[in-house]
């Protein structure tokens, strides 16, 4: 896909994946980086020397007020992402925010009803669902490749050691495993099965009160997704789909996956089918395409991954919560 116009983004929260993401927007056409800011006119003027930015800010708020912006990747902190994309929308910007889209259902539904009022594009930053290993292993799953599919075993785990008040253990800022990694094993089970009809969850936790280890089981009427996530292991990270023909393994690390297996069978009458498919740039390209195919079009939100989406994933994402008794100070 090749936007036909040029969209000029902007950038808040220039942390890690701010980095990553900014380097990734260089690779698609059209996709210009206006400017990028900070809660430090230093650190701003650093990063958009390194990506080529046009204009730094020391404030998000100034950055909101540019109106040469058409959209803002906004990558903060969990806490931060409904209350930043709000006064984004606010400002009469396009928002793509990093996931989770916000912290609970009460904020996404606030989110979506901003964007609505405000006739705004909005999108939560799902990369993995636009990675085309991953892509093409939910849809042959759900087209019958493996034939029906009942059974998915899917994990997201690294040992993680960092400082209490970082925003992996932080709990001000809504930090710990289920928020930060947890997500994506719950995304791929949603994108196979749909919701549950009834989750099963506990978790171990942080001296923060942070959850370092997940776990869930996730029934549906045709089958059961085991989710796991966690900061205190390394795990293969390979997500492995099972069907009564065969089984789909999203290679590691599975959400960001450069390539999946298909394998056919079973006991010594096994076919495997190995298909490498490697990212443009690390990944990202494909949802600021997306962003960008939207903004073009005069979408308000993707089809790919709608409002609807991200709204039922949190649904799911609080009720593993509620169950393992994590709650975030602020709520
Ligand atoms: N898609 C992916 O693969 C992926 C991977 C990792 C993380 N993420 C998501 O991206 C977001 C940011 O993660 P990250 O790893 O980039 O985090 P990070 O390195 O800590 O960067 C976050 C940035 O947010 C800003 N910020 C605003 N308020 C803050 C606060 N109270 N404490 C700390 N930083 C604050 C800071 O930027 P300034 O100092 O410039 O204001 C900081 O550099 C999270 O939502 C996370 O879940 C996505």
């Amino acid at each position: 896909m090749i936007a036909n116009k040029t969209i000029n983004w902007g950038i808040i929260g220039l942390g890690n994946i701010a980095n990553h993401f900014a380097k990734d927007l260089a690779l698609v056409p059209n996709a210009n980086l206006r400017a990028v800011a900070s809660r430090t006119k230093q650190k701003a003027k650093e990063f958009a020397k390194v990506h080529h930015a046009e204009k730094a800010y020391g404030s998000y708020k100034k950055l909101f007020k540019d109106d040469s912006i058409d959209i803002i990747y906004i990558a903060t902190p969990h806490d931060s992402h409904a209350s930043l994309s709000i006064a984004a929308m606010k400002a009469g910007k396009a928002v793509l925010c990093e996931k989770p889209l916000a912290v609970n259902t009460k904020q996404v539904k606030k989110m979506i009803k901003t964007a609505k009022k405000k006739q705004v594009f909005m999108m939560e930053a799902f990369w993995s669902k636009f990675n085309p290993s991953v892509k093409q292993s939910i849809d042959l799953a759900k087209n019958g490749r493996i034939g029906a599919v009942n059974y998915v075993n899917v994990d997201f785990c690294f040992h993680k050691e960092a400082p209490a008040e970082s925003r992996m253990f932080n709990l001000d800022l809504a930090g710990g495993a289920l928020l930060d990694v947890g997500v994506y094993p719950v995304f791929l089970a949603y994108s196979i099965f749909g919701k549950p009809n009834k989750i099963l969850a506990t978790a171990r936790f942080h001296e923060t009160g942070a959850d370092i280890q997940t776990a869930a089981i996730l029934k549906y009427k045709k089958g059961i997704a085991n989710v796991f996530c966690g900061f205190a292991s390394e795990s293969d990270t390979i997500a492995k789909i099972y069907g009564t023909k065969g089984r789909i393994y999203i290679d590691s690390r599975w959400h960001e996956a450069q390539s999946y297996r298909i394998v056919d069978g079973s006991g010594s009458n096994q076919k495997q089918e190995i298909k490498v498919n490697p990212t443009r740039g690390k990944g990202f390209t494909y949802e600021i395409e997306e962003c960008m195919k939207c903004l073009n079009d005069g979408q308000l939100e993707s089809d790919l991954w709608s409002h609807k989406n991200s709204l039922e994933l949190i649904t799911i994402i609080d009720e593993i919560r509620a169950q393992c008794g994590l709650k975030y100070p602020f709520e």
